[in-house]
């Protein structure tokens, strides 16, 4: 049992803020994105890409739309200094993409790092030191002093090597690792020194990136210490303020979210939230988080499947059912009260007005998904899902008692098979339960006729396989073809009687549905289906019977053959059609 950790673990000191600014503010733009897939993500993976799949997550992340794309830590590894120097060899990075690579805050490392970027047309060198109190006393070894120096020595040492190369447009990152357990004073002392190194001006902004490293606090902390640092550095107007959430709290999306109200500008993340231990902010959330608050995100993810087939194909990562946009089942309803809602909303949808559907904060039409997978059926689904999946996918309608009764049936079957029953298997069993009845009665035929009293109908049916044929006569056809049927000895009316056409043109079928009544009250649907619509009023009136069976007394039927009456003979009893 886990009691009181106050023992063990204690939040860094939230920065006093008291009048921050941040809680009344909403995004109104995207940020500027920058994708460190290929470095912060790929060093998370069992197996690091190797250079073709390196290649094709970075084709991958420009047609998504980055123009910043982190694409290696050149000095750690000769694959990554290789793989800079084949993008740029090749040149295969696009005009308005700029590649960053990583290097840490020490000499030899910043020369491999420069020496990797030879050539390239823009680049944005990222130097990172940890700030921290833990990192300077457990890791470093090192004083306030020595580290602020380090980095100022680290800057300088850039600035002079990518002097040398001017025919590269070059700029500065600096991140701060382990910013959030950094002392807000120490923190600012370290971004003003940097910036004033690489000599930064609104036309040559520095980039301070202010990592949440491990997240540790409620995303409020964050973006008070990031509402903080931005009005507290030096030279504002000449600094892009970018955040790189991580998302051990399992609030990375919402970390950033709020760092950009307040105050931050460019956000660093992954797709799908790929990355160390609990991953990187995920981008692919935050972009379209942004786009359903109706503000453009700048990433173009409207063919969400191919991206994550992409991802999945290059990192050997799988996209869980359940990540927001991008998952399996995010956009599908299985409980049949949501179903219910959502296929009211999608009823009363005008084309081209506000999304406002119940259930369904997002038109998965705008990732490229369809409608299919919204409604899925299994036993906590209800007759309006299953009314939906039908009409959707085989253009019935069904009457809505019709849809309570079949429910039933569907409810009975996924309890007993258990898991997800398709478009597929539904019809199937909507097929067994009306249309496919032969037992004990099956449609053959019928010849209408003039009769004195109204309509005369001779029906042909089997009976338990045996042909029969009765007469009956009534004020329509239906009404006919019930009093034929009480020749079978039992009673049944029609409570209501609906049809509809299913499918266009010269394939379109008449489908009937005939609510019946037993006498002794039980009642029932019978569903016909034909090209004829009497035929399928006659076939729906059958299946009603084959339903109700013993319900309807037509095992009387024998009782009558034995007593010596004829099957053919025309009844007269009424029926309400
Ligand atoms: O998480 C982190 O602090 C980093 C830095 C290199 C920015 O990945
Ligand atoms: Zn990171």
């Amino acid at each position: 049992m886990l009691t009181d950790p106050s023992h063990k673990y204690r939040p860094f000191p939230p920065i006093a803020l008291a009048d921050r600014q941040w809680p009344n503010r909403t995004i109104s733009q995207a940020p500027i994105w920058m994708s460190t897939d290929l470095r912060d993500g790929n060093q998370a993976l069992f197996e690091p890409m190797n250079a073709e799949r390196k290649l094709r997550l970075f084709r991958t992340l420009c047609s998504i739309g980055f123009k910043e794309i982190e694409v290696a830590f050149p000095s750690a590894s000769q694959t990554d200094f290789d793989f800079v120097r084949r993008l740029i060899n090749e040149g295969l990075i696009p005009a308005d993409v700029t590649i960053e690579v990583l290097s840490h805050a020490r000499e030899p490392l910043l020369r491999r790092t420069v020496e990797a970027l030879q050539g390239a047309r823009s680049a944005i060198v990222h130097i990172v030191n940890a700030t921290s109190q833990a990192f300077r006393d457990q890791v470093l070894g090192m004083r306030r002093s020595e580290v602020l120096a380090m980095a100022v020595d680290a800057v300088r040492l850039v600035k002079q090597l990518t002097a040398d190369q001017p025919q590269t447009q070059w700029r500065l990152q600096y991140s701060l690792e382990a910013f959030t357990a950094t002392e807000p004073d120490f923190a600012v002392e370290v971004c003003d020194a940097v910036s004033a190194a690489w000599g930064a001006t609104p036309d040559n902004k520095i980039i301070l990136n202010l990592p949440s490293s491990v997240e540790t606090a409620t995303p409020n902390v964050y973006a008070d210490q990031i509402e903080w640092m931005h009005r507290h550095i030096a030279r504002r107007d000449s600094v892009i303020l970018s955040v790189h959430p991580h998302n051990d709290r399992g609030t990375a999306v919402a970390a950033a979210e709020l760092a950009l109200m307040a105050g931050a500008e460019r956000v660093e993340g992954c797709l799908f939230g790929n990355g160390e231990r609990t991953g990187n902010v995920d981008l692919v959330t935050l972009a379209l988080n942004l786009y359903t608050q109706g503000v453009a995100p700048g990433l173009d993810f409207s063919d969400i499947d191919k991206v994550v087939g992409e991802f999945e194909a290059c990192t050997g990562m799988s996209v869980p059912p359940r990540q927001p946009y991008a998952g399996e089942l995010v956009f599908t309803a299985f409980s049949g009260s949501h179903q219910d809602a959502i296929k009211k909303g999608f009823a009363v949808r005008q084309p081209d007005s506000v999304w406002n559907v119940p259930y369904l904060p997002f038109d998965p039409a705008d990732v490229g998904r369809g409608y299919d997978a919204v409604i899925r059926i299994n036993s906590q689904s209800g007759k309006g899902g299953i009314a939906h999946l039908l009409e959707s996918h085989y253009g019935v309608v069904l009457p809505r008692r019709l849809q309570i009764e079949f429910s039933r049936v569907v409810q009975q079957h996924t309890d007993r098979h258990g898991g997800e029953i398709g478009a597929e298997a539904l019809w199937q069993l909507f097929a067994q339960t009306y249309l496919d009845l032969a037992k004990p009665l099956r449609y053959r035929g019928h010849q209408l006729f003039e009769h004195a009293q109204g309509q005369g109908i001779q029906l042909n049916i089997e009976w338990d396989g045996e042909p029969r044929t009765l007469t009956g006569v009534g004020n329509g056809p239906i009404d006919a073809a019930v009093q034929a049927l009480h020749c079978l000895g039992g009673a049944v009316s029609v409570r209501s009687y609906e049809e509809r056409s299913v499918g266009s043109g010269g394939d379109a079928q008449a489908c009937a549905f005939v609510e019946l009544a037993a006498a002794n009250g039980t009642t029932t649907y019978g569903v016909g289906l034909d090209a004829n619509i009497v035929t399928a009023s006659i076939k729906a009136l059958i299946s009603g019977c084959n339903r109700l069976g013993g319900d309807l007394g037509i095992m009387q039927f024998r009782k009558i053959e034995h007593a010596g009456l004829s099957a053919d003979s025309t009844a007269a009893s009424e029926a309400t059609v």
